[in-house]
């Protein structure tokens, strides 16, 4: 059996739905850990719920960026994790972090890259007029909201759109397509081709 590791900042909709997904036996693997650096986060009760053992890793805790990663990095490779599955993890992986898990990380990230990158998606989406935006799931690279596209799917606007409403039809969306992502990943289904990523 796989074993994933989900790191998240926030309320944790997404572990919700992936922790969802693997009891319903949709997504074939074990949660071996979830990373956290907010102990104020809501995925924190969620994963305790579902019995994930969790990893609060506050970086101010730590002198730099490098211990605080190298300590995640120890318990990684101590769970045996296969693949790191960032949902919502508000902070980047240095490229250390990458090379150590390289093509071994996925992010999902709340419009069609390589529109509209960085933490308010949603909101730039909107205000820019767009008609059309949607989730990707994307391999991690050194550059933000970057590597190579697994997977997308377009969300087209309704009239009367607002950050909220959008908000809540995405994350429906990402919840249907994150566990089917995470999925073709495990089963090798995907082959890296430079940024192409070929199903097969
Ligand atoms: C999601 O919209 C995801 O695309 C983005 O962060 C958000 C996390 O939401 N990367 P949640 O904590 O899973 O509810």
């Amino acid at each position: 059996m796989k074993r994933i590791a989900v790191f998240a900042s926030g309320n944790g909709s997404n572990f919700a739905a992936l922790a969802a997904a693997v009891r319903r036996g949709s997504l074939a693997c074990r949660i071996c850990l979830l990373v956290c650096d907010n102990p104020r986060a809501g995925v924190l009760t969620k994963a305790r719920r579902c019995g994930v053992p969790v990893l609060l890793a506050e970086r101010e805790r730590f002198a730099d960026r490098e211990s605080f990663e190298q300590g995640i990095i120890a318990r990684l490779r101590g769970e045996k994790a296969d693949l790191v599955v960032l949902a919502g993890f508000m902070r980047m992986l240095s490229p250390a972090f990458v090379r150590a898990f390289r093509n071994r990380i996925l992010n999902i990230h709340p419009a069609l890259l390589p529109s509209f990158k960085g933490s308010h998606a949603i909101r730039d989406a909107l205000e820019y007029g767009v008609k059309v935006t949607g989730v990707t799931v994307h391999f991690v690279d050194e550059e933000m909201d970057h590597g190579p596209i697994i997977m997308q799917e377009a969300l087209p606007l309704r009239p009367q759109e607002t950050v909220a409403t959008l908000e809540a039809r995405m994350h429906r969306l990402e919840h249907r397509i994150y566990p089917r992502a995470i999925a073709l990943v495990l089963a090798g289904k995907t082959r890296l081709a430079g940024r192409n990523v070929r199903l097969t």
